[in-house]
């Protein structure tokens, strides 16, 4: 799960990760995100249908459950496998990338996110995926999440933090969530300039946190997100492939 403040460059990060590891994996994206609009077209892709309209609707969810949720969307073989749904739910990137979306806040007085945040959860924690397949998970602005434990299903997080100390702390409170839960954490500096490269590192370290990679800003970053295009990068690029590497995941 790629998680952190708003605007840190969670939704940049991981289409790119996701394009590099498009290489190596059959690569998933799930955008939890239940505001922002574009991830699609920074894929390079449409939008597919969400994933709570599967179920009959965002009012519906709660009342469902989670057995029944589960029952809707496993495949005969047991577990949740993204590939198995019907492909107006999967949209395909150039790359060949399969994006899933939870589902979409729209109307003045529709209700909460919650039963988004439920069914991001329950869609994890029953994923059953076939070798060579990876799930990233674009979430929400904030860490509003921990308190529904949308982690709870995935295997890590990978916190992305920009120039701010407010961007560390939200960073320091999933490291000890990961700490508590037994989960993988990584964190990345997302946004970062020569002149405050070493500062930040400082500042991390003394939070207690280990950075696992610095993405440097990157104006075919920002120029692309300007103008609501494909997602460029530049030198940004092989960062993100370093950063994988230290993962573990390249
Ligand atoms: N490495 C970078 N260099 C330059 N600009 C960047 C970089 N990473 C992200 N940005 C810019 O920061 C802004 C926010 O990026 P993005 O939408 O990916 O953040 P986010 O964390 O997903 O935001 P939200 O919390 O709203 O979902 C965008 O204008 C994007 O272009
Ligand atoms: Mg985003």
């Amino acid at each position: 799960m790629v998680c952190g403040k708003g605007g840190t460059g969670k939704s940049a990060l991981s289409v790119l990760m996701a394009r590099l590891l498009s290489d190596k994996y059959k690569v998933y994206l799930i955008d939890s995100d239940e505001s922002n609009e574009l991830l699609p077209k920074m894929l390079g892709t449409s939008s597919p249908r969400p994933l709570a309209e599967y179920l009959g609707g965002k009012q519906k969810i709660f009342k469902i459950g989670e057995i029944n949720i589960v029952k809707a969307l496993e495949t005969a073989s047991g577990g949740i496998k993204p590939g198995a749904l019907p492909e107006e739910y999967v949209s395909r990137s150039p790359e060949g990338i399969g994006l899933l979306t939870i589902g979409k806040v729209r109307k003045l007085g529709e209700g909460c996110a919650c039963p988004f945040n439920f069914l991001t959860k329950v869609f994890l924690k029953n994923l059953r995926l076939d070798e060579g397949e990876i799930v990233l998970v674009d979430t929400d602005a904030g860490i509003e999440h921990i308190g529904r434990g949308v982690e709870e299903g995935s295997d890590g997080v990978l916190a992305v933090a920009d120039p701010t100390v407010e961007s560390l702390t939200l960073a320091k409170i999933l490291k000890d969530n990961c700490e508590a839960g037994a989960k993988d954490f990584w964190l990345v500096l997302n946004k970062v300039t020569p002149e405050i490269s070493d500062i930040l590192k400082k500042m991390a370290k003394r939070m207690g946190l280990e950075v696992t990679g610095v993405v440097r800003y990157d104006p075919q970053i920002f120029r692309s997100s300007l103008q609501g295009s494909k997602l460029e990068a530049g030198e940004a690029l092989n960062d993100v492939k370093l950063l994988l590497e230290h993962m573990n995941l390249l």
